[in-house]
């Protein structure tokens, strides 16, 4: 196996989950969500794993992804949360999906599907991405009313603080107070909306809600909420290894375009990990990994397959050989360099770093379903 690779650990994953409900409380919709193959994770491992501590649905974005789940055997409710065309439609509905909608052009194709089907309608109350207006919540229930192959079974709605925002919460309850006329129009439908950021803040405690929380289920808490108390575990760890070593001079230069320089006689390491793996090029003399429990700075150009790591505060220890750990992010029992911590020294957010780690980095799944 390639010696670049990503740990999944699944019973950290268990142990959010439980953490999460715990915080949700009662309510009965707790929907994961696993689109773009599970925030990286990988989407079938997590879906299992995530069954078994017992889940009400799962959120994906593309009909793919949620015929991918069902192919693998998944039977719990999988919502689509992307836009339809006719024929993502007719898919969602032949492979038992159930399609989120969010405007009048996708009620028309909905309603021409010839059997009853489940569907969710979102609401937009702000994020300006994707939903009805509010406003027209009255006039969408009685459009569906004459639809009536439709049966609206949930309401949602999604905010815009999230990824790295959160710690403002007025608008989330700004928004959760506008969802409110929406509730009061589809008074028996299951409403759903906090993500991670909302279900961290507690904000489900004035307007009970269901939960598609994302970000944290993977053991990541939204930045800004470094102050929220919460024994989140990170379920991914991205390792590698040194692939060589070498002694360059002062003065010479390190990967393409001789964007670094060494300042002194310097010892080097290749580390196979590239772009074309997800570790983004403008990684290029920002980023840090960990070795021996030391961050070591990340020097010259980020390549397509490999990544160079300044070692010299290292060459008069213990000799280095080809094949030592490298923890790109995550921990081992000489220290830890998390996700968050790496995304903000490169200034992206862990979302980004998670979900672009690509389909060549093997995942070695620690733990059983
Ligand atoms: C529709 C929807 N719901 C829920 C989430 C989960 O958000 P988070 O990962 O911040 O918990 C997302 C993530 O982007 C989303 O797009």
């Amino acid at each position: 196996m390639r010696r670049t690779y990503a740990e999944i650990y699944l019973d950290r994953l268990k142990h959010n989950a439980k953490l999460l409900r715990g915080i949700h409380g009662d309510h009965p919709f707790f929907c994961p969500m696993v689109k773009a193959n599970a925030y990286g994770h990988g989407d079938i491992a997590v879906v299992k794993t995530l069954t078994s501590i017992g889940v009400n649905a799962f959120g994906v974005v593309l009909v793919e992804e949620g015929i991918r789940l069902r192919k693998a055997g998944i039977k719990e409710k999988i919502l689509v949360f992307g836009t339809f065309d006719r024929e993502s439609l007719d898919e969602a509905v032949e492979f038992d999906l159930t399609p989120v909608i969010s405007d009048r052009y996708q009620v028309n194709l909905a309603g021409q599907v010839k059997r009853k089907i489940n569907i969710h309608l979102k609401f937009n109350t702000g994020m300006n991405r994707l939903g009805f207006d509010v406003e027209d919540a009255k006039n969408i229930f009685d459009i569906l009313q004459n639809r009536k192959n439709l049966n609206v079974e949930g309401i949602c709605t999604h905010f815009l603080n999230g990824e790295d925002s959160g710690a403002d919460k007025s608008i989330t309850e700004y928004q959760m107070e506008k969802f409110q006329s929406v509730r009061n129009v589809f008074q028996t439908a299951t409403v759903h909306y906090l993500n991670s950021s909302a279900l961290l803040l507690n904000l489900h405690k004035k307007h009970s809600a269901g939960a598609r929380p994302g970000i944290s289920i993977y053991g990541i808490k939204p930045a800004l909420h470094t102050d929220v108390k919460i024994d989140l575990r990170p379920v991914m760890q991205l390792k590698s290894s040194i692939g060589q070593l070498h002694e360059v001079f002062k003065n010479s230069s390190v990967s393409y375009s001789a964007t670094w320089k060494a300042s002194k006689d310097s010892l080097i390491a290749t580390i196979p990990i590239g772009y074309a793996d997800g570790y983004p090029r403008h990684f290029s003399n920002q980023a840090e990994m960990l070795f021996r429990g030391h961050r070591v700075k990340v020097v010259g150009i980020v390549c397509m397959d490999y990544t160079m790591v300044d070692l010299t505060p290292f060459r008069n220890e213990k000799k280095i050989e080809i094949g030592e750990e490298i923890v790109v992010f995550g921990q081992n029992n000489h220290g830890a360099y998390h996700s968050w911590e790496l995304a903000r020294d490169t200034k992206t957010h862990p979302y980004e770093l998670v979900t672009r780690i690509s389909e060549r980095v093997p995942r070695v799944v620690i733990g059983q379903t």
